[in-house]
């Protein structure tokens, strides 16, 4: 956060690596509520969940037991931190914890139930590419959940958006980060956005992928049921 000027992954890594000791304490804290929020409609769901940009494991201990869980992030020091919680707490649930990049996932398409990223989409270096990403690897009839601060120009907000822009980049937030890059590019159907304290400055999107469409019919298909005989209702003789 603190340090990212133009966002690269050299520079992901070095500004995670100073953040990885405070995190839970500093910023990790001040958002607490959205990730509470996002929680409680995961704890919702079942079968496999997949947290993309798993920074320290703050949000392990609270996700539901019943579901399967796997970890994700680029930063080595925040992953450290992660792996040491569901040690000590003894989080069984929790299947994996890896150095991946969100915008290259090397999982199979359709792996997961539930995809998340939280707070996220404004400190990776290519939104598109991990929106992409989290849409693949997300099953059909599966969620993607993103909490993320999206700029908005009008009203209050966003005059003290503007007023906080310079604060909001020492942070790491794009302040100019609109929700547009993503939902304009996703065939994810968004299915509820909430706005998430504090001040509502950030929000909570909830998009559903399409179960998956009949396969397309075969020209040979299609002619066989040409050829059949149609059935008719004959009146009797
Ligand atoms: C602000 S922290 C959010 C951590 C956690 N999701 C939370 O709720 O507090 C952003 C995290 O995204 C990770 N990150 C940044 N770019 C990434 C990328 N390209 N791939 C995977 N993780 C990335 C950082 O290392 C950091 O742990």
């Amino acid at each position: 956060m603190t340090g990212i000027a133009r966002i690269d992954s050299q520079s992901v890594l070095k500004a995670y690596a100073r953040w990885a000791p405070v995190y839970d304490l500093s910023f990790g804290a001040f958002v607490e509520a959205g990730r509470a929020r996002a929680i409680e409609q995961i704890n919702a769901s079942s079968g496999k969940l997949l947290e993309v940009g798993v920074g320290t494991g703050v949000a392990l201990p609270n996700y539901a037991r019943h579901l399967s869980i796997t970890g994700i992030d680029l930063s080595p020091d925040m992953l450290r931190k992660a792996r040491d919680k569901v040690r000590e707490k003894r989080l069984h649930n929790v299947d994996g914890l890896f150095e991946m990049d969100a915008s290259e996932l090397t999982f199979d398409s359709a792996s997961f139930d539930t995809v998340v990223a939280m707070y996220v989409m404004t400190v990776v270096p290519d939104p598109v590419a991990v929106m992409r990403e989290l849409e693949r690897v997300c099953k059909p009839g599966g969620e993607v959940i993103i909490v993320n601060h999206f700029a908005q120009d009008h009203g209050v907000r966003g005059w003290v958006e503007r007023w906080m822009a310079p604060a909001s980049r020492a942070l790491g937030w794009h302040p100019d980060f609109r929700v547009e890059t993503i939902t304009d590019i996703t065939t994810l159907e968004l299915v509820e956005s909430i706005p998430l304290k504090p001040m509502s400055l950030f929000t909570m999107l909830r998009f559903r992928k399409a179960m998956e469409l009949p396969a397309a019919k075969t020209e040979a298909s299609a002619q066989a049921e040409s050829a059949a005989p149609t059935e008719t209702l004959a009146e009797p003789a």
